[in-house]
């Protein structure tokens, strides 16, 4: 049976960070709409184009392009055993979506929250990478050489999006169009929270505990 674990929390709330340990320890492809957007924008495709103004504001991308460009992932032969979610859904349209085309799939989905002054605190201070999209922060988890990353020794920038006012606009959004999709999984019985204001490693093992259904 496909098994399907999806992220969710606001910006900033770590989903990116903690879904490159847990994709290696569950053996699930990690699947960020986020960063294929950004993969879109640097090749140039017409759909990264598209996205960039939303990006760049902080606005979410319309459903049917983020739908589209995901299905489209998760239909590849690396994810026929399941995958991992990082940023999708985040409308309750689009998790009507994948219900629809999930039908069957064992879904789990994991709450990541944190406070808005800390996400502000982290996306300002981070630094990602251009080459892999590894994260560092500036002062959390920085680089052991500053500007180039720890895991692939690429050049690390700021995010356009990591400004502070599109941060708070991000948050407001989330609240808006985001924070409803916990409802729709905690209805059908399938979401777990898990506090991310904590030491990574400590978010890790709970994050871990809870995608093995072992606590709710
Ligand atoms: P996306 O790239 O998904 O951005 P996001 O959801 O806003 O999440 P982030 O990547 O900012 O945060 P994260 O939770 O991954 O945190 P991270 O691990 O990096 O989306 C970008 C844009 O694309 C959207 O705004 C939208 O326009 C569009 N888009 C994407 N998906 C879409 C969709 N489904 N529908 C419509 N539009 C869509 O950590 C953050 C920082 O904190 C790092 O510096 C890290 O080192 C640090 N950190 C992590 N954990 C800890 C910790 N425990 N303690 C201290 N610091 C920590
Ligand atoms: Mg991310
Ligand atoms: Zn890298």
């Amino acid at each position: 049976m496909q098994s399907v674990l999806i992220l969710l929390g606001p910006p900033g709330a770590g989903k990116g960070t903690q879904a490159v340990r847990l994709s290696s320890a569950l053996s699930l492809p990690h699947v960020s709409t986020g960063d294929l957007f950004r993969e879109n924008l640097k090749l140039g495709t017409p759909l990264g184009e598209k996205a960039r103004g939303f990006m760049d504001a902080g606005r979410l991308v319309p459903d049917e392009l983020v739908i589209d460009m995901l299905f489209d992932r998760v239909g590849r032969a690396d994810c026929r055993g399941g995958f991992l979610l990082d940023g999708f859904p985040r409308t309750v349209a689009q998790a009507a979506a994948l219900d629809a085309r999930l039908n069957g799939a064992q879904v789990r989905a994991i709450n990541l929250s944190v406070a808005d002054a800390a996400v502000v605190e982290r996306l300002t201070g981070r630094h990602t990478c251009r080459a892999c999209g590894n994260v560092h922060h500036e002062r959390f988890s920085p680089p052991a050489k500053a500007g180039v990353c720890d895991r692939c020794g690429g050049a690390l920038y700021q995010r356009p999006d990591d400004s502070r006012d599109v941060v708070e606009k991000r948050l407001a959004v989330y609240r808006e169009q985001t924070k409803p999709v916990e409802a729709h999984y905690r209805s059908r019985g399938v979401l777990s929270e898990v506090d991310g204001a904590r030491k990574p490693d400590d978010v890790y093992t709970a994050l871990l505990r809870a995608a093995r259904g072992e606590v709710r």
